[in-house]
C-alpha cells in the first residue's frame, strides 16, 4: 500500500482523486493549500508534525462513505480527524495522504429525556454537549481536560476519561450504539437506544478505543443520567508524595466514591499556577489530592466530605481546605486543567498516560520517581489518582540532545515495565497512536498483537484508515 507521498503529482488540482472529492464536496471543502492544510499535520502530541495531502471536511454520512470509497479506489491513506486535541499522535497523518476532518458534522441530532439517551454527530464539542444535556437536568460525565475543544468522535476514538471517571466510567460506559463507515466506504450501524443487547459482537465498544483505526464514526447514541445537584470541593494537602498516594487507596477502602480524586506533585501545581497566574489556597506543599464528592443531599456530602478529612489526616495530610463557593471551585478546576498545557509549556517533553490498579498507586509513583532519578531526568506527575491513572511528564529541561535521545525510551521503557508488573498498562486514556506503539510488545505477547492486527485487517484490509498507529 502506498499513500499519496510516493505519487508526487498527488497534491495538484488535476489529480483524479482530488477532481472526484471536488466533485462530491466542492472546492470549500477539499483543502489542498499548504498554509491551509498545516493545521491538519499535528494535534496536541508534542511538537509532531506530518504533512498531510489535503484535509476533506464532509458534512453527511454518505459524504464519508463516498470519500472512503474513493480512498480505497485509489488506496491512498485516510487519517479521521476531529478537534486535534490527541496526547499520542492518533490524528498524525503519518503517511500523508487524506485527513478527513469530522468538524463540520457537528449537530446535536437529538436529545431524548424519556430514554435518558442522546444521539449526536462526532465533531459536536464535548463540552457542548455537556451544557445542553446540563440545561435539562441531565448529565454526560466523561470531562477529559481538553472537554472546551474536543470533540465527542475523537472521544470516543480514544475512549477519554477525565477526572469524574473514578466515579462515573469513562467514554465507554456512555456509549449504547455508533453509526460508522468501513474503509470500503460501507456504513454499519450497532446498538441504539438499547440497555440491553447482546446480539452478535459488539461492535460498538469495539469502535470505541480503536483510535479511527478500524471505521469512521459518524454518529452516535449516549446513554445519559441524572444531573447530581449540588458537589463539594475539597484540597488535600501534603509534604511528601507517598501519604498522598496512600490516601487514595485507603478513602475507597473506607467505602467512599468520590466523583474526583485528582493527584497533583508540586511541580504540577507551580507549572499550572504560573501559566494561568493565579494560585491555589495551599501555600508550598509538595502533593495534593483534589477530591469532589457529588450528590443531591447537602447532609449526605457533608458526611463524605468529613470522613474523606478523617482518612486523609489519618494517612498524613497536613491539611485540608475545603473550596465553599462556586467560583473557588472553578478556580481550582481551571488550574488542574490547564495542568497539560503548562508543562508542555516548560520544555521538550514526553507524556506518559501509565494506569495502574488504584492501590499500587504509591509503588507506581516511587518507581517513576526512582527511575528518573538514575537516569538523571526530571520528571513531573499528575493526574486521575481514584483511577490510579498517572500521567507521567519526562522534561528534557537543559539535558543534550543526545543524552536525551539515548536515555528517554530506556526510562519509558523501565517506567512501563514496572507498570505492567504491578498490574497496569501503558494507556488509560490517552491512547497509543503513534507516539507509544513502540512500547506494545511491554503490554502484549506477539500471538496477542497479532489477534489484534487480524482485526484490524477485517476492517481494513487494504491499510489505508489510520496507519501507522497502535501497531509497532
Ligand atoms: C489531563 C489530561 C492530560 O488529565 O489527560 O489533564
Ligand atoms: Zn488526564
Amino acid at each position: 500500500m502506498q499513500g499519496l507521498k510516493s505519487k508526487p503529482s498527488m497534491n495538484t488540482p488535476a489529480h483524479p482523486l482530488i477532481i472526484e472529492l471536488t466533485a462530491l464536496l466542492g472546492d470549500a471543502r477539499v483543502i489542498v493549500d499548504a498554509e491551509a492544510l498545516e493545521k491538519y499535520g499535528s494535534d496536541e502530541t508534542e511538537d509532531l508534525f506530518f504533512a498531510a495531502d489535503m484535509a476533506v471536511l464532509p458534512s453527511t454520512t454518505q459524504e464519508v462513505s463516498e470519500i472512503m470509497r474513493l480512498a480505497t479506489l485509489h488506496k491512498v491513506p485516510v487519517t479521521p480527524r476531529g478537534a486535534g486535541t490527541g496526547l499520542s499522535g492518533g490524528a498524525l497523518p503519518v503517511r500523508g495522504g487524506i485527513v478527513l476532518s469530522l468538524e463540520k458534522m457537528n449537530k446535536i441530532l437529538e436529545l431524548d429525556t424519556g430514554n435518558l439517551a442522546a444521539v449526536v454527530q462526532p465533531g459536536v464539542v464535548t463540552e457542548r454537549f455537556q451544557n445542553e444535556v446540563e440545561a435539562l437536568g441531565l448529565f454526560y460525565p466523561p470531562d477529559p481536560a481538553s472537554r472546551g475543544s474536543c470533540m465527542l468522535g475523537g472521544n470516543l476514538a480514544e475512549c477519554s476519561g477525565g477526572p469524574r471517571a473514578v466515579k462515573y466510567g469513562v467514554t465507554k460506559d456512555y456509549v449504547l450504539g455508533i453509526e460508522a463507515v468501513l474503509p470500503s466506504g460501507e456504513i454499519i450501524r450497532h446498538g441504539g437506544k438499547l440497555l440491553k443487547n447482546v446480539t452478535g459482537y459488539n461492535l460498538t465498544q469495539l469502535l470505541i478505543g480503536s483510535e479511527g483505526t478500524l471505521a469512521v464514526i459518524t454518529e452516535i447514541t449516549f446513554r445519559l443520567i441524572p444531573l447530581p445537584k449540588r458537589r463539594q470541593t475539597l484540597l488535600v494537602l501534603f509534604d511528601a508524595l507517598d501519604p498522598a498516594a496512600q490516601t487514595v487507596s485507603a478513602i475507597f477502602k473506607a467505602g467512599l466514591v468520590p466523583s474526583a480524586c485528582e493527584f497533583m506533585e508540586r511541580d504540577a501545581i507551580l507549572a499550572s499556577e504560573r501559566q494561568l497566574g493565579i494560585k491555589l489556597p495551599c501555600g508550598d506543599v509538595e502533593a495534593l489530592l483534589l477530591i469532589e464528592v457529588d450528590g443531591d443531599r447537602e447532609d449526605v456530602l457533608e458526611e463524605q466530605r468529613d470522613r474523606i478529612c478523617e482518612v486523609a489526616m489519618e494517612q498524613g495530610a497536613r491539611d485540608v481546605i475545603l473550596a465553599d463557593t462556586t467560583e473557588k471551585q472553578n478556580e481550582i478546576w481551571r488550574i488542574r486543567r490547564a495542568t497539560g498545557e503548562a508543562v508542555k509549556r516548560l520544555s521538550i517533553y514526553k507524556e506518559e498516560d501509565t494506569v495502574v490498579p488504584r492501590f499500587s498507586l504509591p509503588q507506581l509513583v516511587r518507581g517513576v520517581k526512582e527511575v528518573a532519578a538514575r537516569y538523571g531526568l526530571v520528571t513531573i506527575c499528575y493526574g486521575h489518582a481514584g483511577d490510579g491513572n498517572l500521567h507521567v511528564n519526562i522534561l528534557k529541561m537543559d539535558m543534550d540532545d543526545a543524552r536525551w535521545n539515548d536515555t528517554l525510551p530506556l526510562a519509558i521503557e523501565e517506567i512501563f515495565k514496572i507498570t505492567v508488573g504491578l498490574g497496569g498498562t501503558l494507556s488509560g486514556e490517552h491512547g497509543i497512536g503513534y507516539s507509544q506503539k513502540r512500547y506494545m510488545p511491554i503490554a502484549f505477547k506477539a500471538h496477542e498483537l497479532a489477534l489484534m492486527k487480524r482485526i484490524k485487517s477485517a476492517f481494513d484490509p487494504d491499510g489505508i484508515l489510520n496507519p501507522e498507529k497502535i501497531f509497532p
